[in-house]
């Protein structure tokens, strides 16, 4: 039996990354998943993100497990769009146990020169976006009376501050804040309620040029590998960056009855980040 046997998983921004190595992980422990991600460009954002194709990947991955995914393409900034999506995942699946709010984006400017419209979709999706989120599809899950758990991707730049990354320690910080009220407001219904605060996570997000160049501004065309040496030093422990399955173990081991008490946690998956002395340097070059 695995861990995660007669359990449905509802995940946001599961097309690649972290919100699939999730809907992965929980589906080889038994799940079955509710999936959504928004597969389109934000304006805001300097690399690329997921497309349909990239869901659909999610999709046929889930299913290779024998696992069953209702998966669709809906935005977390629209209320109704994951209402729609928690009805379509409880008509297949009948309920909603583990709500996985993941979906984030990630962009960098100095505060004072930072455009209103990047501010403001970074607010909008990685802050609303969790709460709307939340208030969909934790609902049914509260009216079933069955109790269940909620993840919430925070990061290390949800526990301390980040130059050039005002608008996203502010959201990661926010979904802290939103979780521990959460633990209160829906321990009386057994619904536990944590946060997972990740360093740098090996996923689409990090891995591209827009950050290469953003971490090594001393070469012209920095690769991956130059990227990885200026990231290493950020982490006590001597490696660059966790990997997705890393994080998805940790909210595995969450949304297991391993963690049946545990409500009220912001769980660093971080290497070490935030003990390292003075580990919280620029991300922007001068
Ligand atoms: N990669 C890292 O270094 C890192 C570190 C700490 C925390 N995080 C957080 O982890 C989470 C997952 O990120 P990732 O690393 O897998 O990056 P990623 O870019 O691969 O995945 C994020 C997913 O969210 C989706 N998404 C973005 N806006 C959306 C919206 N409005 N509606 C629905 N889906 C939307 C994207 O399309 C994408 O598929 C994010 O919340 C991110 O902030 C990432």
């Amino acid at each position: 039996m695995g861990r995660m046997e007669g359990k449905v998983a509802f995940i946001t921004g599961a097309a690649r990354g972290q919100g699939r190595s999730h809907a992965l992980r929980l589906a080889q422990e038994g799940a079955e998943i509710i999936a959504l991600d928004l597969c389109q460009p934000i304006e805001s954002v300097p690399y690329p993100l997921p497309t349909g194709g990239d869901l659909a990947e999610t999709v046929k991955l889930v299913e290779d497990l024998d696992r069953r995914i209702v998966a669709r393409e809906a935005d977390v900034r629209d209320f109704s769009q994951l209402q729609s999506v928690v009805a379509e995942g409880i008509s297949e699946f009948g309920h909603i146990d583990v709500v996985c709010a993941n979906a984030g984006i990630g962009s960098w400017a100095p505060a004072l020169e930072m455009e209103e419209q990047m501010w403001q979709e970074m607010i909008d999706i990685n802050l609303t976006g969790v709460w709307k989120t939340i208030r969909a599809a934790v609902a049914p899950m509260v009216e079933r009376r069955q109790g269940g758990a909620v993840i919430i991707t925070s990061s290390v730049a949800g526990l301390v501050g980040f130059p050039n990354l005002s608008h996203y320690s502010a959201a990661k910080h926010g979904v802290v804040g939103l979780m521990r009220v959460l633990v209160q407001e829906l321990a009386p219904y057994m619904i536990r309620v944590n946060t997972v605060n990740p360093t740098t996570v090996d996923t689409p997000m990090v891995n591209n040029d827009a950050i290469f160049r953003l971490f090594r501004p001393d070469l012209e065309n920095p690769t991956r590998d130059d990227a990885a040496e200026a990231l290493v030093g950020l982490n006590a422990l001597p490696i660059p960056w966790v990997e997705a399955r890393d994080v998805s173990n940790a909210v595995l081991w969450l949304a297991s009855d391993e963690a049946r008490y545990i409500t009220g946690v912001a769980l660093p998956v971080d290497a070490g980040f935030l003990q390292k002395v003075g580990g919280t340097p620029s991300v922007l070059p001068e």
